[in-house]
């Protein structure tokens, strides 16, 4: 029996769009056991009753992959998912089970593909490396897909910064999300993007929190965004106010993430009573940046 614990994840982080992700302690649990016959899936937590039991299941469908490539076929397979991570909020949870789900496949099958192997194979599959890069490896992470492979850079986030998470009670699908983005974009927004992506790397390593807050700008997702988050202008201009260093949509959303040092508590509240102005109940998670990314865990 293995099972690993993977963290949720915010990805884009303002202008570092399909880049950029960030992993946070709050963490969904996979285990995997080998069985004489068949496919069973429990599933509890986050969205336990909208998850397929079926070899649909995600987990599986991740795992699948991995199984089929070094050639390893259980002759039957538990899957358990404790999740925790909110379904369909944009905090990486479909990157922590489908990265979670092949580094157990590999792990079950004899270990015979690298991490950073994992890591391609994952990103093929969610489409996009933001979320899956930091859940694998922890960290804030920046990510470059290539032909043939793909490159990652993790960092880690100085120990005082931290996200309140402020989470409405609807979902939205990344592909919904994805859908209202304009293909082409002008030269002076791309300019805008990669002059904030870049500084805010570079103020986040040298430590410089008030810079890397100031960066988190963007003109290539968030603005037609905006429609589908009721509320989202206000619930920026509210935690700003009450000293956020920055915000930014998570993800595809509708999930918008505030980043700050110290006391946390005014701006999370502003954030929900914002929100609520809107006609939007939401509930806010004060999380630290995870750097472990995911590891196996001892089952008990
Ligand atoms: N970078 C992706 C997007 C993240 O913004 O669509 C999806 O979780």
């Amino acid at each position: 029996m293995l099972k690993v614990r993977i963290p949720a994840t915010s990805g884009n982080l303002g202008p570092g769009f399909d880049t950029i992700g960030m992993a946070f302690r709050l963490y969904n649990y996979i285990t995997f056991e080998v069985l004489a016959e068949g496919l069973e899936i429990e599933v509890s937590g986050e969205g336990a009753e909208e998850i397929s039991r079926g070899e649909d299941n995600i987990v599986y469908q991740a795992a699948k992959k991995v199984f089929d490539k070094v050639n390893y076929h259980p002759s039957g397979l538990r899957i358990k998912l404790e999740n925790n991570i909110p379904i369909a909020r944009g905090m990486g949870s479909s990157a922590s089970i489908i990265g979670g789900g092949m580094l157990l496949a590999n792990e079950i099958s004899g270990a015979y593909l690298s991490k950073d192997e994992i890591f391609k194979m994952a990103v093929e599959m969610e489409g996009h490396p933001d979320n899956i890069a930091p859940a694998i490896f922890g960290g804030m992470t920046i990510s470059v897909v290539g032909i043939d492979r793909v490159d990652c850079l993790k960092i880690e986030p100085p120990k005082e910064l931290h996200g309140i998470f402020a989470i409405p009670d609807f979902q939205l699908s990344t592909m919904t999300a994805r859908k209202v983005i304009p293909v082409m974009i002008d030269r002076s927004d791309a300019v805008f993007n990669i002059s904030r992506s870049s500084l805010m790397v570079g103020a986040l390593m040298n430590g410089d929190l008030n810079l890397f807050g100031k960066m988190m700008e963007d003109r290539l997702h968030q603005p037609y965004r905006m429609s589908l988050i009721p509320g989202m202008q206000d619930v920026f201009n509210q935690a700003k106010e009450r000293g956020a260093l920055s915000v930014a949509i998570s993800g595809a959303g509708p999930t918008l993430i505030a980043f700050v040092t110290g006391d946390g508590t005014e701006v999370a509240e502003a954030m929900v009573k914002a929100f609520k102005k809107h006609g939007i109940s939401a509930k806010t998670l004060d999380l630290y940046p995870d750097v472990q990314g995911a590891v196996l865990v001892k089952t008990d």
